[in-house]
């Protein structure tokens, strides 16, 4: 049923009003076409006859596979089909007219004591049936009835194809937006902590090399590529939260006091809470939240511990201090490479993961040998 108080429909979508015999099988201005299948010459002609003094252009066949032959090229918009045919008979041949054409209304023909079969008839897909002899006036009513059923259900089809493709659109539009808007968002950080960042001698480029480091070190472990491409993403986001922190402290050369430290740790939650919108990327936000844990359940801000910590934490931790000692500081100037990995293996257990220092490790003495190998050529 269409609902009269629904929404207007567009033009192409609107229910064909025209008279029944003026519509094509694509609903195109045109003659209704109607196959009448029967093998009975005197009751297929008089039907024939009858329909097309009305204005519907008629075929006839004589037999079941003669109509599926014609079916296979040509579309009708009613058959009317025999049940008792010696070839073939009209339950057969109603299921595989369907599947040739699954527009086609088809009326069953059937003698007064065929009531079971014009049953089963309709269960596999005819519209409605006659009853033979069959008076015209019926006829009239019965095809009408199933142009105008066949109409409405490709109206419904054609307005489910119209609202799914919409969807579809509409959704893909929005994805396109939320991406773009992603990517903004995700600019701004980074625009964030390159100036933050630029103003520190000491801490220029640390969140990018931090970054790629990070991203190195999950591939060494053989993590999957979305895992790396979040890894990196929170290496360049990590330290947004020093934003929020005293410039005097971040750049205090030497120790700082048990109330500066706890100052520091605040970048953070600080971080968190900038990043706190950033809902697509909730992997990366857990990497960030957790890149000041220690192995040993010593850090902060939860205190973690193990594999409790994210995987992206854990390796967060060890690229921050590989790169944090190997960055010149105002109180001392940068430890090489090689004494770092020497430093950090002290660290396995208790700041480190194990399994993520020999990742690192490994990450580091391939670049030594890459360095030294540019080196020689240079
Ligand atoms: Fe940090
Ligand atoms: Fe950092």
């Amino acid at each position: 049923m269409i609902d009269s108080t629904a929404a207007p429909l567009p033009p192409t979508l609107a229910p064909d009003t025209r008279s029944p015999a003026l519509r094509t099988e694509a609903g195109t201005p045109g003659v209704s076409r109607v196959l009448v299948v029967d093998d009975e010459s005197s009751i297929r002609q008089a039907i024939a006859r009858f329909l097309r003094e009305r204005g519907y252009d008629v075929h006839v066949c004589g037999s079941g596979p003669a109509a599926l032959a014609l079916l296979e090229h040509e579309r009708f918009v009613v058959m009317l089909c025999d049940i008792r045919m010696p070839e073939m008979s009209g339950l057969e041949v109603v299921p595989r007219a369907l599947e040739l054409d699954r527009d086609l209304a088809v009326l069953m023909l059937t003698a007064v004591n065929e009531a079971g079969a014009a049953t089963e008839a309709l269960s596999r897909g005819a519209l409605d049936y006659l009853v033979k002899p069959v008076a015209f006036v019926d006829l009239q009513a019965a095809v009408e009835r199933a142009v105008h059923r066949r109409q409405l259900e490709i109206d419904r089809r054609n307005v489910e194809r119209h609202i799914r493709e919409e969807v579809m659109l509409r959704t893909m539009e929005l994805e396109k937006e939320k991406a773009a808007l992603h990517a903004l968002t995700i600019g701004i950080a980074e625009t964030l902590i390159n100036a933050m960042e630029a103003k520190d001698l000491y801490l220029r480029g640390h969140s990018r090399r931090v970054a790629e480091l990070a991203a190195s070190v999950a591939e060494a472990l053989g993590l999957d590529a979305d895992v790396v491409e979040n890894i990196r993403l929170a290496g360049r986001l990590h330290d947004i939260g020093k934003i929020g922190i005293r410039e005097d402290i971040l750049n205090k050369p030497g120790a700082l006091t048990d109330d500066e430290y706890a100052h520091v740790k605040e970048h953070v939650r600080i971080g968190m809470e900038i990043l706190e919108p950033l809902h697509h990327i909730p992997e990366a936000l857990e990497y960030i939240h957790d890149h000041h844990e220690h192995f040993d359940g010593t850090g902060y801000p939860r205190g973690k511990r193990g594999t409790d910590i994210s995987i992206g934490g854990r390796i967060l931790t060890a690229c921050d201090a590989f790169d944090a000692m190997t960055s010149r500081r105002a109180f001392r100037e940068a430890f090489d490479e090689k004494q770092t990995i020497e430093h950090l293996e002290a660290e396995v257990g208790r700041l480190l993961d194990p399994a993520v220092f020999a990742a690192l490790e490994k990450v580091v003495g391939r670049r030594m040998t890459l360095t030294f190998i540019d080196d020689r050529h240079a």
